[in-house]
């Protein structure tokens, strides 16, 4: 997505080969246009594939996954990275590693807002290890839905979350792919073409 790249190259920040500083527009404030303009873009993917939900992890997916809840009809759903190991009644819960922050969460979501025949789409704004999407894909399966498919704002290419989710037979899209990135350099796929 072509204005996304621009936005990663005007405002976005290189900190190094690892992580990419992208807190003016997406993981602090956020910029709602250019959301908006997300979810447009991931209806358009995945217009076919007959959602009935679109799932983000909280916090900084909610707002592309709002906007793609908003261009498809559906209600979206917030995974919780819920502070309590306590389970109360309904309540499905996965364990997911961090690597980025070296920490674990307890991903959770009530039941009741997936359901058997479910498609969801599961949307969240990086994909770097895949822990939190594969975390994502066993909680929607365990509730009953169907994982149809997985949108990505910006993907790391070069760590190994996009070939391990699209080995596991998922579709993912991702509007922003970084082949490889260095202090205040970010190239994207298809640059060299
Ligand atoms: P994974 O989910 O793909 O396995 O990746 P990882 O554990 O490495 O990522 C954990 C958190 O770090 C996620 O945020 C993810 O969005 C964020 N992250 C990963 N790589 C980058 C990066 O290059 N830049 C930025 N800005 N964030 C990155 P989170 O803990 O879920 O935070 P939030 O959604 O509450 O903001």
């Amino acid at each position: 997505m072509e204005l996304l790249k621009k936005k990663i190259l005007e405002c976005g920040k290189a900190l190094n080969s690892e992580v990419l500083l992208v807190d003016s527009f997406l993981n602090h404030q956020v910029d709602v246009e250019l959301m908006n303009e997300i979810g447009k873009e991931f209806a358009r993917l995945f217009k076919d594939e007959g959602i009935t939900k679109v799932a983000t992890i909280e916090s900084s997916g909610i707002a592309p996954a709002a906007m793609a809840a908003l261009h498809l009809g559906v209600p979206m759903v917030i995974l919780k990275k819920a502070k309590s190991m306590i389970l109360s009644d309904g309540v499905i819960q996965t364990e997911v590693f961090s690597f980025t922050k070296r920490t674990s969460y307890q991903l959770t979501l009530k039941g009741k807002f997936i359901n058997k025949g479910d498609r969801v789409l599961l949307v969240d704004d990086f994909l770097a290890q895949g822990e939190a999407a594969f975390g994502g894909a066993n909680i929607i399966k365990r509730a009953g839905g169907e994982v149809a498919g997985i949108g990505i704002v910006i993907s790391k290419n070069f760590q190994p979350g996009m070939d391990r989710l699209r080995r596991a037979g998922y579709r993912v899209e991702s509007l922003a792919q970084i082949a490889a990135m260095d202090e205040n350099v970010v190239e994207f796929e298809g640059d060299n073409e």
